[in-house]
């Protein structure tokens, strides 16, 4: 699985910004927050305390999920503008400078970045952006106010727009709802999508992928649990002005390794489907390589 470096300093300041509380109060407020999160309820990260929490336990996974998803860009960005920023995640992941719009005025800076604090729904005037993100935000916003963040994001994006969402169905219902608004506004989707043609996730099935995360002494104390890792499951959308060639297709579950046979389940032009690759396959080094999430290649 593909794993996230975790920047040393984005962790240092995260443990500098906890210290000033306790242990049990953080652990209660990170509880507060997992019970928000799984009701459907965004949470009010309106304390210290509830900033200490969401840093601690959700910041380095959705730097994970973000960095993993930009990772498909064709390019390198010169500007990056990110709406719905938090703690200013994207600013991290970022090659660029960013520029971070947050309704919430209470959220630190971790890093140097140009803070607009905007309601991403009614935006103030702005300079279009190589690449606009919004993370992990497009689900605090109600249906009409998420189509019009996508087609400002959009209207924004000099190159290319950045969707990340929580992986789960409905994390996934918002970028597939997004997909849709974006090839009809003449976007080329450059991942994870290998066609432009009907999504083939229906049926309970949705589309999502994971991203390992090195969890830190603070998150297991605060989480519990033995390992020394999470899996952040996440849905995104990278979408482009300009035409791309997206891979032929893309795996969509972790590769089923068995002896002298490797099975994939991967999304295509023409839909989703297995595909099975045996020892004397030529791509046979390529599939125990590839991950879930990997563009994939055809037989010859
Ligand atoms: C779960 S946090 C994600 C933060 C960051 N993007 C990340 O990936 O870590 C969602 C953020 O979106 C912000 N947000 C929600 N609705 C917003 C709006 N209408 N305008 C601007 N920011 C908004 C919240 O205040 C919160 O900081």
């Amino acid at each position: 699985m593909l794993s996230a470096p975790i920047p040393q300093q984005m962790r240092e300041k995260i443990d500098d910004f906890a210290a000033d509380f306790s242990s049990g109060a953080l652990a209660e407020a990170a509880e507060r927050l997992s019970l928000a999160y799984r009701s459907g309820t965004p949470p009010r990260i309106d304390t210290p305390l509830a900033r200490a929490a969401y840093l601690a336990t959700r910041m380095p996974a959705t730097y994970g999920a973000l960095w993993a998803a930009a990772r498909e860009l064709p390019f390198e960005p010169t500007t990056w503008l990110d709406l719905g920023a938090g703690p200013g995640t994207a600013a991290w992941v970022a090659p660029c400078p960013a520029t971070l719009v947050e309704t919430n005025p209470t959220w630190i800076d971790l890093t140097p970045a140009t803070r607009i604090h905007a309601d991403l729904t009614r935006l103030p005037p702005l300079d279009p952006h190589d690449v606009v993100s919004i993370s992990y935000a497009l689900n605090e916003l109600g249906p009409k106010e998420r189509d019009r963040a996508v087609l400002d994001a959009w209207s924004l994006a000099r190159r290319a727009l950045l969707l990340v969402e929580p992986g789960t169905v409905e994390g996934f219902a918002h970028i597939r709802a997004a997909r849709t608004q974006l090839l009809a506004l003449g976007a080329h989707i450059q991942a994870p999508c290998p066609h432009p043609g009907i999504c083939p996730m229906a049926g309970g099935d949705w589309c999502h992928f994971a991203v390992r995360v090195e969890r830190s002494k603070l998150h297991r104390r605060l989480k519990g649990g033995d390992l020394s890792y999470e899996d952040e499951k996440f849905s995104y959308l990278l979408a482009l002005k300009e035409e791309t060639t997206p891979p032929w297709a893309r795996i969509l579950r972790h590769p089923n390794t068995r002896s002298g046979l490797i099975e994939l389940r991967i999304c295509t032009p023409e839909g989703a489907r297995p595909d099975k690759v045996r020892k004397n396959d030529p791509r046979w080094k390529a599939a125990r390589k590839a991950n879930w999430g990997s563009p994939w290649e055809p037989a010859q």
